[in-house]
């Protein structure tokens, strides 16, 4: 048994949630649920970053207080992540004051350490990134992701030395190549690195929503500044109960690839700065995109998609948690980006759900029903579905602690393709009640029964059907994956429902 902490980024809340969003958060719930299935003592943490100037002018815009506007929009990605069934242990919201004082302790070790200095800041700032660009950087002024006018600034700030980590950082990555994945990913940190590190403006004066800086009145935290250390906050860090011993070694962050320098360089540099190990490592994705640009809030606000229709609980109520669910962690691979459709919903719906695993499902109850009186027979342990079953579970196991869910959903589809095959080729529909029947409809049964399993990561609402359907108690994810992804136990004599079907089709043109 291992430990496995993993996190999503908070998420800002500036406005509601969207796909986009989702993708991450169903993406690290699959994980963590695979995790606990395995019997790894898992920890899942999400939550929302709250300070900043985009949040607050997206209150001041909506005539409310940044804390009520929080409290709000927060409780909208709450709604969003109840609805796609997430799994949470923990959710975060910087405006807590367990996140202040872990903010306050991590950034005070730092500042003992001697990494903080005060100086004066001169820059370009896009309020959209919450970030700071050099005219180099910019798309001639303006930001090279919003397009929009960088404002100049200019204040007196504390800075963080992150040039001082140009050579500890080149080292950890030289030594640790899985530090970040996929590999494309980890160059791209690491020439960030190679390119040379600038030190970091980390407080501001201009605003007044944000962490206060412990050692100077008047000045608040950065808000990546604060929003980093969310991961230090959830276990304990610097308070009564630190558990980062428990679960430092074994955290792992899970980020869109926009967030890479923040995660992949300033925060191993912060953590060594503070004295510790960097995280264990980091999981970069693409993005979902829409006609070829990155879906976002922005895109929203400019009228190209209604937010509402992109809405995690939009999506839910339209095709059903567990299929939308199932659409985000297979069609695309964790570190591409993938084009997100209502139209590329139903398909995947119709041919991976309805046509292949929900038509097994119900063919086989219906022939169970028919041939032999709703009793389902046991497998056969030499069936010829049996190694193709334990190819299936290897590759499926594997690509899960691969932190492929993707992977994981096409080797066990593989595994539906040929039993839905083999029914065809005996087709026991045709034949009388008897032995011959009850072999075929029980390695078919087996078969449905190790799907639940691998697939509760993905749909566990599904899987707990499916599981109900074939006559057996609990659930697919009660024993650890190691004692029941095996073929041949199946117990024989349950009593199977044939039920509704579990994906009615939908029409596409509806
Ligand atoms: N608040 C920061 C993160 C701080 S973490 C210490 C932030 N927030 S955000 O609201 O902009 O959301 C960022 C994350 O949402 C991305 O890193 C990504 O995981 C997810 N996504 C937002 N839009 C997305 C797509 N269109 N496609 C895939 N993921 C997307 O940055």
């Amino acid at each position: 048994m291992g430990r496995f902490y993993i996190t999503t980024p908070i998420y800002y809340v500036n406005d509601a949630p969207h796909v986009g969003h989702a993708y991450t958060t169903v993406n690290a719930d699959a994980l963590a649920r695979w995790h606990r299935l395995r019997g790894d003592e898992t920890k899942f943490l999400t939550g929302t970053d709250e300070h900043g100037q985009k949040v607050a002018d997206a209150a001041a815009k909506n005539g409310v207080s940044p804390q009520e506007w929080t409290d709000r929009t927060s409780a909208r990605f709450r709604e969003a992540w109840d609805a796609l069934g997430i799994s949470y242990d923990d959710f975060l919201r910087t405006t807590e004051p367990r996140h202040y004082e872990t903010v306050q302790k991590f950034l005070g070790a730092i500042y003992d350490n001697g990494y903080i200095y005060k100086d004066v800041y001169h820059g370009l700032y896009c309020v959209s990134c919450e970030d700071y660009y050099t005219l180099e950087s910019s798309d001639e002024g303006r930001c090279p992701i919003h397009a929009r006018a960088l404002t100049e600034m200019q204040e007196e700030n504390w800075f963080f030395r992150l040039s001082a980590f140009e050579d500890r950082l080149r080292d950890y990555y030289e030594h640790h190549p899985d530090f970040v994945t996929p590999e494309t990913k980890r160059n791209e940190a690491f020439s960030f690195i190679r390119g040379g590190l600038r030190d970091i403006s980390i407080t501001r004066t201009s605003i007044s929503w944000g962490v206060p800086v412990p050692w100077d009145d008047g000045h608040v935290f950065y808000v990546w500044y604060d929003a980093l250390i969310n991961y230090m906050t959830a276990i304990g860090y610097g308070r009564e109960g630190d558990e980062v011993s428990t679960w430092w070694p074994s955290s792992h962050h899970l980020i869109g690839k926009e967030i890479i320098r923040f995660h992949c360089v300033w925060w191993p540099a912060m953590c060594m700065a503070a004295g510790l190990e960097p995280p264990r490592h980091v999981q970069v994705h693409g993005w979902l995109l829409m006609g070829g640009q990155k879906l976002s809030k922005t895109m929203a606000a400019e009228g190209v998609v209604k937010l509402t229709d992109i809405a995690p609980v939009t999506l839910t109520s339209e095709f059903g948690v567990d299929p939308v669910r199932y659409y985000l962690l297979r069609e695309t691979s964790l570190g591409n980006d993938g084009e997100f459709s209502h139209e590329g919903i139903t398909t995947r719906y119709n041919t991976d759900l309805a046509n292949n695993l929900g038509n097994l499902m119900s063919r086989v109850a219906t022939v169970v029903s028919s041939k032999c009186a709703g009793v389902g027979p046991a497998p056969r342990a030499d069936s010829t579905l049996a190694p193709l079953a334990r190819t299936a579970i290897a590759d499926a196991m594997a690509a899960w602690d691969d932190f492929s869910p993707q992977g994981a959903l096409e080797a066990t589809w593989r595994l539906l393709n040929a039993t839905n095959a083999y029914l065809e080729e005996h087709a026991p529909w045709k034949m009388a009640p008897g032995p011959e029947v009850e072999a075929v409809l029980g390695d078919a049964l087996e078969v449905l029964r190790l799907v639940a399993v691998l697939v509760t990561p993905a749909m566990p609402g599904v899987c707990g059907e499916i599981w109900r359907r074939i006559g057996l108690s609990g659930a697919p994810d009660v024993a650890p994956v190691t004692e029941s992804a095996l073929w041949g136990l199946y117990p024989g004599g349950c009593s199977v429902d044939k039920g509704e079907p579990l994906f009615p089709r939908i029409r596409s043109d509806a």
